[in-house]
């Protein structure tokens, strides 16, 4: 297992680039799927979910021609349409191949996906499931095994999603754009990766209105083009950068990122004391005073607080004076991280499995750390830098999916971060 070594304190400054968002490029290579015609991808972060998401792909039968942040995807070879289960165990967007397979084929088989441990009973599917039986399919499901989905005729559907689910909604979106019918989904995900897909969609020829709001109108057609899609930048990286800016007290600029997504995490650094400045694409934080004010927050779906925000941020508000209340709603199991934050010299008390109260300022010393997901591993990276002493944060290939040449990134901006086996 590859493990960080950080040696702590270190003062931070200069630039940062943000890469794309792991979450568009997640939708957007399953989309390919949906169209016979070649699809080129620009702006892909190079990252372990991408690379498992391409093996997904080649396995059906695509060709992929890479180039860096560059990918041509020929999808005509495909015929298969059971996806591969060491592939699909390995993360949680295995699951967004299974719409368009089902709207372009009929059918689709598929074992439970795997991915981050953050939610309870191993993250249903049970909305996706749900979604597909509303547009005609059926589904026998093996428990432990897989699932088996068939249809001889999809059609249109009505579907109110009973919560808010980001990867449900895109996966009904992209079935439903090539399924007959007028499809109506009500309580949609209005995340912008969500819009970037649907906006993409309609360059190509599907009729998708109201992406960005909870309700989705989709016209189904019977064929799509497909062309170039750039992937927008990632709104959790711009986050974490800001939030490490802020926790370390650096000069900061953060480059090639849109400020639009995280109007709510930066609203609130500005409540808490944080000086910075934003431009259409770049944000700079600057040296301030401190201790920051601890403020509240609760996790909601976009464009509230973004769940995959709360772990940088907890870790910010052991720099800050007072007592913050974190309420994390979306996943149940996203606070446990945090024990390992104590271990680090937070004063943090867990109220209930959704629930933490954080009591700062308290200094962060070096630990020997385990990376139990993508987000808790950025929070502990961002603890180590501001610890004193040395850190190492092992299983590091769950940073490694989603934060690209992470080490390179941060030693740019003068943190001594090594990388060793
Ligand atoms: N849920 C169900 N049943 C379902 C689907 C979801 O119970 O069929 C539950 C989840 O367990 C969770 C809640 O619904 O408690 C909301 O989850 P949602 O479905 O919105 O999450 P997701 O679509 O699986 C995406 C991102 C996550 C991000 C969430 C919330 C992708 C590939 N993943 O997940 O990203 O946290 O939306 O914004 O887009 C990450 O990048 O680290 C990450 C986990």
């Amino acid at each position: 297992m590859s493990k960080f070594i950080i040696n702590g304190g270190k003062p931070l400054s200069g630039k940062i680039a943000v890469s794309g968002a792991k979450n568009s490029a997640l939708k957007i290579i399953p989309a390919a799927l949906l169209s016979k015609q070649a699809l080129t991808i620009s702006n892909l972060p190079e990252i372990e979910d991408v690379e498992r998401s391409f093996e997904v792909l080649e396995d059906l039968g695509a060709k992929i021609f890479r180039n860096g942040q560059e990918a041509r995807i020929e999808p005509e070879g495909i015929k298969k349409t059971e996806l591969n289960t060491k592939l699909a165990d390995k993360f949680r967007g295995s699951v967004m191949f299974v719409g368009p397979l089902l709207a372009r084929f009929g059918e689709v088989k598929f074992p439970h996906p795997g991915g981050c441990v953050i939610g309870a009973g191993g993250r249903p599917i049970d909305l996706f499931l749900e979604g597909y039986r509303a547009f005609g399919a059926e589904i026998e499901e093996v428990p432990g095994k897989f699932y088996d989905i068939k249809a001889e005729q999809l059609h249109a559907a009505d579907y109110f999603f009973p919560f808010v689910s980001v990867t449900a909604t895109e996966s009904m979106m992209m079935a439903a754009s090539i399924i007959p019918g007028t499809t109506v989904l009500k309580n949609c995900a209005m995340e912008p990766e969500i819009e970037a897909l649907a906006g993409y969609l309609n360059t190509q020829g599907a009729k998708i209105k109201g992406a960005g709001t909870p309700t989705l109108i989709i016209e189904g057609q019977k064929e799509i083009n497909a062309g170039n899609f750039k992937v927008i930048p990632d709104r959790i990286e711009t986050g974490s950068f800001a939030i490490l800016a802020a926790a370390a007290n650096a000069d900061l600029e953060i480059t090639d990122c849109n400020p639009e997504h995280i109007l709510t995490l930066l609203n609130i650094l500005k409540k808490i004391g944080v000086d910075f400045s934003v431009g259409s694409d770049w944000i700079k934080v600057q040296k301030g005073r401190r201790p920051l004010r601890a403020h509240d927050i609760k996790t909601h779906e976009y464009p509230g607080f973004a769940t995959d925000l709360q772990s940088p941020y907890v870790v910010l508000m052991t720099q800050a004076q007072g007592t913050a209340l974190i309420h994390e709603t979306i996943y149940d199991r996203r606070l446990l991280w945090t024990d390992m934050l104590s271990q680090m010299g937070a004063n943090i008390t867990m109220c209930d499995p959704h629930r933490i109260v954080v009591q700062g300022p308290t200094p962060l010393y070096g630990k020997r750390l385990m990376s139990p997901d993508l987000r808790a591993g950025i929070a502990l990276v961002i603890a180590a830098l501001i610890a004193q002493g040395l850190t190492e944060i092992d299983n590091i290939y769950q940073i490694d999916r989603g934060y690209e040449k992470l080490e390179e990134r941060l030693r740019g901006l003068g943190a001594d971060i090594e990388r060793a086996e």
